[in-house]
């Protein structure tokens, strides 16, 4: 089942007189259960793809599919409701709420659900080995720790789509092996990941590697 459709993607940047062509008409099916690993240089396109795989930026050209449904160019409400609905999101920039601590953050993200799940928020917090941290604020958290309290607000709705941009960026080799468990576990209670990547652990973990180069797949180049 395809869970997330890019359909001939194109974004340009355009800063001063100078044009940035960051995807380049990118297309890529996601089935349920796959994990699929972007990996290409800095500056590829990676993030933008992901940004408009999520509907937080609007693609020049081209759509994007969510569960049958069309993302691109719609309102903002319908966009949010339906990220939200099927979505867990870590990009490169934080999205935690500096004034929350690590457990607060991710109670908010499943507030929204109706009923937080404590014990699942605590085993999350656990499993990633943030547990000691589980009170501080983002502001007091290592980058590898700061990563992981990100990656478990975007698990925190128990989202069937999870698009994480660089998920194990900063983090060390044992926080690795968690974060890649998790990712797996995930994909075989029938979620996908779309992932973002440096890393050549994770990368090899992933079900379909699709190299990204000057906002083009390298194999539809
Ligand atoms: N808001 C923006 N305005 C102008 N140019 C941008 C903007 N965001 C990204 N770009 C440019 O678009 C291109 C693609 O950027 P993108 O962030 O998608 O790369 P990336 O593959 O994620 O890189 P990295 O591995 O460093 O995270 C780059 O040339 C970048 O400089
Ligand atoms: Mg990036």
């Amino acid at each position: 089942m395809v869970v997330l459709e890019a359909r001939e993607l194109y974004r340009f940047y355009h800063s001063g007189d100078e044009e940035v062509k960051a995807l380049r008409g990118v297309s890529v099916c996601i089935e349920a259960r796959e994990m699929v690993a972007f990996i290409g240089p800095s500056g590829s396109g990676k993030s933008t793809l992901l940004m408009c795989l999520a509907g937080l930026d609007e693609p020049d050209g081209g759509e994007v599919i969510v569960f049958g449904k069309r993302m691109t160019r719609r309102e903002e409400q319908f966009k949010t409701a339906l990220r939200s609905r099927s979505m867990g999101i870590m990009l490169q920039s934080n999205n935690l709420f500096a004034h929350l601590s690590v457990t607060q953050n991710v109670h908010l993200a499943q507030a929204t659900l109706g009923n937080a799940d404590a014990a699942w928020i605590k085993s999350t917090i656990e499993q990633l080995g943030i547990a000691s941290r589980a009170h501080a604020l983002p502001s007091e958290l290592s980058g590898g720790e700061r990563a992981r309290a990100a990656l478990a607000v975007a698990l925190a709705r128990k989202p069937k789509i999870l698009i994480l941009d660089e998920p194990t960026g900063e983090v060390d080799a044992a926080a690795e092996t968690a974060i890649l468990d998790m990712l797996q576990q995930h994909c075989k209670q029938g979620g996908a990941v779309v992932v973002a990547t440096h890393n050549e652990a994770l990368a090899k973990k992933a079900s379909r590697i699709m190299p990204i180069k000057d906002g083009k797949f390298v194999n539809d180049q």
